[in-house]
């Protein structure tokens, strides 16, 4: 738990729980109050009553990096079939099952080819260090898929580093340079993001550099909170007139993406297409930040389960489902996430936290200095203060030079290739020649909620809330069938 640069020093996390928190297993009589029969409050839990505590203490309210904490529907509420009698499995050993995608197709004289539908989504410069970026370049480089800029613009060490390199625009401008428009190769739009829709970016302070305020044009020091609209426009027809003029300044070569905060994602989606986009990135609740206000973190925007169909929807609705690829982001950690997201019907996913954690993020063998700077390995928290341990969330020299940009990408790099193979797995399991001929009917809900977001059948039935009971669908592809 933390709070902004100004006033009080708050009190820190409490992982394991701590006087600010509640009563913990070896407290002063020694004695663990569950086993004396106190039993904890589900309402006010240790967490809320700590975070009540800071705020009565400091009069300041929380910001912290990392996407929503609490329990949502999720692709873990999903189930795949997998084939048996009535559908015909892929044998791993020696039938194909493709992962390439392309990105872009729509209008774009260059689209993106990748080699895996797994990408590095946007995370700034700033509140990442050289060195993340640079390992970011090079563990997507070496398995032939994207990675992204972010808020405060292009670093050599990212383009240096980076096969393909998604450039994004942000309301801020912060760091937007016609120059690096060109040396891209797509742009992306940024409208929102799913840990905040509506809202800014943020950079605290301590992470503002001499060269993070240089590329920014900021001053030092000093924290800084970003537009939550782009400033030179008011509606949906200036994103055409955007998306036109960007298209024009790299001479309708690359493909120019909008990403969205999933909180309406059928009209966004559909506004986005109309404006021209030649791909939708679709950023779920889940989804991860460098520094957001808690409150907004965990109570604004839907979740990526809820989002993706809405989406499939507008692009099917528009008949462009499939040539506006759709790049599903916001808690994706797995193969089984890959496939989850393609089955019901995006192109290609994004990670962010994940492929942090790959770099070295957050690594167990840190927990000491983490618990010094008022956290602990694995609550990311603190990630917004800048002096993450790992050298990763950092501009500090001394932290942002431990991490070996080399290593930290192999990891990277080895993730994304898990990824793939698990993904792969799953869609040979389900009888597919190509990741992409995942589809829904290969996924049953575990919980009500999930079948109703998904629109999927509760397993073991062929009921979807809202929906009148029919009998299982036959897939929609010819087993095996390679992706065109
Ligand atoms: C450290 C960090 C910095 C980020 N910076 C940006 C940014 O500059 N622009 C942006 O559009 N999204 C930014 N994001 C959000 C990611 O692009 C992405 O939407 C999100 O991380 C996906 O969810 P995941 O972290 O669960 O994979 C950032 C995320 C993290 C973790």
């Amino acid at each position: 738990m933390t709070a902004t640069t100004t006033g009080p020093t708050p009190t820190g996390p409490t992982p394991t729980g701590s006087a600010t928190s509640g009563p913990a297993t070896g407290c002063a009589t020694g004695i663990d109050p569950a086993a004396q029969g106190l039993r904890e409050n589900a309402t006010f839990d240790r967490a809320t009553i700590a975070a009540i505590r800071q705020a009565a203490q400091t009069g300041l309210y929380d910001i912290r990096g990392g996407g929503a904490k609490r329990r949502l529907p999720h692709f873990d509420d999903l189930l795949f079939l997998g084939a048996s009698m009535s559908r015909y499995p892929l044998e791993g050993y020696r039938e194909r099952c493709d992962t390439n995608v392309v990105i872009g197709q729509r209008f774009a004289k260059r689209p993106i080819q990748l080699d895996i539908p797994v990408t590095i989504a946007g995370m700034s410069f700033g509140s990442l260090s050289g060195q993340a970026k640079e390992a970011l370049g090079r563990g997507a480089s070496e398995v032939g898929t994207s990675t992204t800029t972010g808020d405060g613009g292009m670093t050599e060490e990212e383009r240096g580093h980076s096969k393909t390199l998604v450039y994004q625009y942000l309301p801020s401008r912060y760091g937007m340079n016609p120059r690096h428009l060109r040396q891209a190769d797509a742009i992306e739009v940024v409208l929102g993001q799913g840990a905040k829709p509506g809202g800014g970016g943020m950079l605290l302070g301590q992470k503002i550099t001499e060269r993070v305020a240089g590329m920014r044009t900021l001053p030092i020091g000093i924290d800084q909170r970003s537009a939550c609209r782009h400033p030179d426009w008011t509606g949906p027809d200036d994103l055409r007139i955007k998306i036109a003029e960007l298209r024009e300044i790299t001479d309708w070569e690359k493909p120019i993406y909008v990403k969205i905060g999933a909180s309406r994602p059928y009209y966004d989606v559909a506004l986005a297409i109309k404006a021209g986009a030649d791909a939708i990135v679709l950023d779920g609740m889940q989804g991860g930040t460098a520094a957001t206000q808690e409150v907004f973190i965990e109570h604004v925007g839907i979740p990526t389960l809820a989002a993706i169909p809405q989406a499939v929807d507008a692009l099917q609705d528009a008949g462009l489902h499939r040539e506006v690829q759709l790049i599903v982001s916001g808690g994706i950690r797995s193969g089984a996430d890959v496939a989850k997201a393609l089955a019901l019907g995006a192109d290609a996913v994004s990670i962010g936290t994940a492929a942090l954690i790959a770099l070295g993020d957050n690594d167990p063998a840190l927990d000491a200095e983490y618990r010094k700077i008022g956290s602990a390995a694995g609550y990311y928290d603190d990630w917004q203060a800048g002096q993450d341990p790992a050298g990763i969330t950092t501009q500090d020299p001394e932290l942002s030079s431990r991490l070996d940009p080399v290593a930290a990408g192999h990891r990277l790099a080895n993730l994304l290739r898990v990824m793939t193979m698990e993904a792969q797995i799953i869609a040979r399991a389900c009888g597919k020649a190509h990741l992409l001929r995942l589809e829904p009917e290969d996924l049953v809900a575990l919980t009500i909620e999930a079948a109703a977001m998904a629109r999927r059948p509760l397993a073991g039935t062929n009921w979807i809330p809202g929906e009148p009971s029919t009998p299982p669908s036959p897939p929609s592809s010819a087993p095996g069938q390679a992706c065109p």
